[in-house]
């Protein structure tokens, strides 16, 4: 890892800030004529999600509300296991509310899969899930994905909030490392 340039870590730019913030401000408008009559609150899942949630809502011209949830899967390194906990709940009593969830990336789905039905024992009125990013495995799940941003292909990719070994989350563009990262 180059402690200073971050972008000398980089292989190859998959997305860049363009291309995401043309791509969120289109899922806003959809956003927006979705729910239009209703309150609204997005949802957004710690840590990875900070980015695309500040830039999805700073695209929204409606009024929404935002409230945040840590969980931990207890994977390994890269993998989900799907055995999940809560680090931080919501503040917020999501009954009878609209909820939109905010990710950075569905990969194998497993952690939204447990977050959705968790949620939905909360008694919400509805609730979505909207995304950045989306691998191959999660088309498979059998959780309904509402709003994605991009179909990437299975490559490990940082930056725009995801994360190797907690850097790399502030970049502006999605890209993957450089072999000589991981060695
Ligand atoms: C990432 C991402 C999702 C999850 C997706 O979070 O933000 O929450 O993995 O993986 P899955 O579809 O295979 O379950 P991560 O656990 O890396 O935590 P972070 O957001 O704090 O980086």
């Amino acid at each position: 890892m180059d402690v200073e340039h971050v972008e000398n870590d980089l292989a190859k730019t998959l997305l860049t800030e363009q291309q995401i913030q043309d791509r969120l401000a289109e899922m806003a408008r959809e956003i927006e004529r979705d729910y239009e009559g209703h309150k609204l609150l997005l949802v957004g899942v710690l840590k990875g999600a900070v980015m695309v949630m500040a830039d999805l809502a700073r695209h929204l011209s409606r009024h929404v509300e935002m409230d945040w949830m840590a969980i931990s899967s207890y994977g390994s390194g890269t993998t989900s296991s799907g055995v999940v906990r809560i680090l931080k709940d919501l503040d917020t009593d999501i009954m009878d509310r609209h909820v939109l969830v905010v990710e950075d990336i569905i990969d194998t789905g497993l952690t939204l899969s447990w977050l959705i039905s968790n949620l939905r024992s909360r008694n919400p009125a509805s609730v979505e899930i909207c995304t950045l990013l989306r691998k191959p495995d999660a088309q498979r799940m059998s959780v309904d994905v509402r709003y994605v941003g991009f179909d990437i292909p299975n490559e490990f990719v940082v930056g725009y909030g995801l994360d190797y070994a907690d850097s790399y989350r502030n970049l502006r563009s999605v890209a993957t490392l450089a072999p000589h990262v991981y060695s």
